[in-house]
């Protein structure tokens, strides 16, 4: 049983500022919205974390291309960032950016701690090696030979660097135990059961000790104790859970950090979030048990999204057919949560016509047309026939794909109803049964309707609260269409 006073963080992944946001990562932050507005409906204190992640060569080498110093490039891309989001509704608390000089301030302190951490066996924590290896820039991240197709990295479809140089790491293996622990006892816990598997299956293929500093690329955050070399990017960047509240500064973090906190992603960084964080965690001294929730991995028409294909749908251009309700929708509808999917944009028109133009703007055109009509928008809302409980409880279990198909048969059983029961004959009835019968009838589907909208607020912030103004005045009147059919 979940304790609703504790205070909730929800995060997202900080992403890379060297690409555009895509659909991918609309997903992922829209996904992390619904939940943070479904718990801001009940009341709960909430806070919602998303930014980018600026430091590392990757985003570096994007800079030269552009031919910008970096500071300059990821300053004009976290505006990209931030407005995409702004655009699709999406309302965080903050937008964290790894070059902001708090967070620069906490990972410091945070990479302070590493260096005096002992290991539970009582080993330093930080220790240096020579680091030899096929490092692909792409995943920012070595790869072993068993990984590679064809000698190149199989996601980015290019040949690694064979890098040797000397680097601090990281003891993650005297961690292991007391994290698979966590997991299996599901006090760390991960979701769906999809994702939980496949990192239990990680502790059996081994995971290695992995260097937490870099001697070549400049763009980063100095190691305090070493400024020779710079932090690895993901060891930059998994702190911004920790500074995005105000770690490093004090005590405030502790509100957000001893509550409950989500982190949501997709399952290519999994690893990181569900085994790296958690040792860095204990290292440091903070608690970690927490929640993983990882989704699965999109294609377009049936093709990796990537900016050499051509196939990336940017945000704006689904907004600009959709709408923002509309893409929030189509987004989260698109696919079992936490498995792979395929995004296209022809199956996206016929899903918004026949699920928003037909089945839920018809529905509340409908019914509001009707009370305005035969009741004059005068009715006492008593309870739905069908209350969307359900829906709820799936997304506090982050299956939002089941609660939208929830919502969606409740919507597809109403305008059924009223296909039967067909209102519009029995005003034309003066007697009373039928006047009752029809006032019954409209009140009731008054009241589902109302429903609906409290259900499909946190997905569809805008259709919802029109709905709900509606519903709520004085008198009825009948709601102008909410989505325009697409062609
Ligand atoms: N910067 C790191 C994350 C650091 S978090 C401490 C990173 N960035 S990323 O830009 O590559 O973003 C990865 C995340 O973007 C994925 O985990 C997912 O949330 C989202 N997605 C990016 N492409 C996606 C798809 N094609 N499909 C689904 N989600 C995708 O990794």
């Amino acid at each position: 049983m979940r304790n609703f006073r504790v205070p909730l963080l929800i995060t997202t992944p900080i992403y890379y500022a060297n690409a555009a946001p895509h659909l991918g990562s609309a997903y992922t932050t829209i996904a992390a919205d619904v939940l943070a507005r479904h718990w801001r409906n009940q009341k709960r204190r909430v806070f919602s974390l998303t930014g980018t992640d600026e430091h590392g060569q990757k985003v570096a080498d994007a800079a030269k291309q552009a031919g910008v110093d970096p500071q300059a490039f990821v300053d004009q891309q976290a505006k990209v960032f931030k407005t995409a989001f702004q655009g699709l509704n999406v309302g965080f608390d903050r937008f964290i950016r790894t070059t902001e000089p708090d967070h620069l301030k906490g990972v410091e302190f945070f990479l302070n701690q590493l260096k005096k951490a002992q290991t539970p066996k009582k080993r330093p924590a930080i220790y240096k090696g020579i680091y030899q290896g096929w490092y692909c820039q792409g995943c920012e991240k070595f790869l072993t030979e068993k990984e590679l197709v064809e000698g190149k990295c199989p996601l980015h479809q290019t040949a690694p660097q064979y890098l040797t140089e000397e680097n601090y790491f990281f003891r993650l293996s005297d961690y292991l135990p007391q994290i698979r622990k966590a997991i299996s006892q599901n006090k760390l816990k991960i979701f769906p059961s999809t994702a939980r598997q496949e990192t239990l299956g990680y502790f059996k293929q081994g995971v290695q000790d992995f260097s937490i500093s870099r001697q070549k690329v400049d763009w980063g955050v100095p190691l305090p104790f070493d400024k020779r070399q710079t932090a690895y990017v993901w060891v930059d960047a998994l702190p911004n859970y920790l500074t995005g509240v105000g770690y490093g500064q004090g005590r405030r973090y502790r509100n957000w950090w001893r509550g409950e906190v989500v982190h949501f992603m997709a399952r290519d960084i999994l690893k990181f979030h569900a085994i790296y964080w958690p040792a860095l965690l204990l290292a440091v001294g903070e608690p970690m048990p927490y929640t993983i929730v990882a989704h699965g991995f999109f294609t377009v028409e049936g093709k990796k999204m990537s900016k050499s294909l051509g196939n990336v749908i940017l945000p704006k251009e689904a907004i600009a057919k959709f709408g923002v309700d509309g893409t929030r929708y189509l987004l989260l509808s698109a696919c079992p949560f936490g498995q792979d999917g395929d995004l296209s944009m022809v199956r996206f028109l016929e899903k918004y016509n026949a699920d928003l133009a037909n089945g839920l703007g018809n529905l509340a055109s409908r019914t509001t047309n009707m009370l305005e009509r035969y009741l004059v928008g005068r009715v006492s809302l008593g309870q739905p026939p069908k209350p969307l409980l359900r829906a709820n409880q799936h997304i506090e279990n982050f299956d939002f794909f089941r609660a939208l198909q929830e919502i969606w048969k409740t919507i597809t059983w109403a305008n059924q109803a009223i296909d039967k029961v067909q209102p519009w004959e029995l005003a034309k009835k003066q007697d009373k049964t039928s006047q009752a019968k029809l006032k019954k009838f409209l009140s009731e589907l008054a009241a589902q309707l109302l429903e609906i909208a409290k259900a499909i607020k946190p997905f569809m912030p805008e259709a919802g609260k029109r709905i709900e103004a509606s519903l709520h005045a004085e008198s009825i009147k009948k709601i102008p269409p909410l989505f325009i059919r697409a062609v």
